[in-house]
């Protein structure tokens, strides 16, 4: 796998450096959190965690502000939108400073064509993981059986987590996210892993 080189993703011309020194340990640092509705709840119910949730997507990144807005202010709720791999290559700088990262259904890039484009086969990991840290945890749920697999493969092999927890969901269980919510109303079969850092 080539290494990830922070240097060499162009910064946008409105990206703005994140001020750290408003935040608390500890820090987790969600993926694609469309439109925070998992973040939100997190950071409501561990106050004194730290929180940041990048979404890149206009819409969804609207949907989440309003969803914040009608909550009323979350101080330890940090909102960004931004490409996450832009706001990690520019904003991840202290090693081993994030708690846990959720990747909760990333977008499953299915075609063979574009198996470098999901996270787990990303040379990006390799970066992000080295701030997570030791015994930090990466979650990460989807409803592709075949994704989860492959991630499963490459989070273990590749970038040497452990994993700790495998379990189905269903639709049983309150929904943690939009998607989730969606594909366990269709009765599709998510599954959330937990991998762990050594
Ligand atoms: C399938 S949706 C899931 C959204 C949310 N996690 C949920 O479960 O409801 C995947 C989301 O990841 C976002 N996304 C994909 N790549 C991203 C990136 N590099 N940076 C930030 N957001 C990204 C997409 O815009 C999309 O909203």
């Amino acid at each position: 796998m080539r290494s990830f080189d922070p240097k060499s993703v162009p910064k946008p011309p409105n990206g703005q450096a994140f001020d750290w020194s408003a935040t608390q340990d500890p820090v987790v640092l969600e993926i694609g959190c469309g439109n925070g509705m998992h973040p939100l709840q997190f950071a409501k119910a561990n106050p004194t965690t730290s929180v940041i949730a990048i979404e890149q997507t206009q819409n969804k990144f609207e949907a989440f502000e309003k969803r914040i807005a009608a909550s009323g202010p979350i101080e330890n709720l940090f909102a960004i939108r931004a490409d996450a791999i832009w706001w990690c290559a520019h904003n991840l700088n202290s090693p081993a400073c994030l708690e846990q990262i959720f990747l909760l259904y990333p977008n499953p890039n299915p075609k063979e064509s574009q198996a470098n484009k999901r996270f787990h086969n990303m040379p990006f990991m390799g970066f992000l993981l080295q701030f997570l840290k030791p015994g930090g945890q990466l979650h990460l749920a989807s409803n592709i059986s075949a994704y989860v697999e492959e991630a499963k493969t490459q989070f273990v092999s590749t970038w040497d987590l452990t994993l700790r927890e495998e379990k189905l969901l269903n639709s049983n269980r309150e929904p943690r996210t939009a998607f989730e919510k969606k594909y366990l109303e269709r009765g599709e079969t998510c599954k959330n892993l937990i991998f762990e850092k050594k």
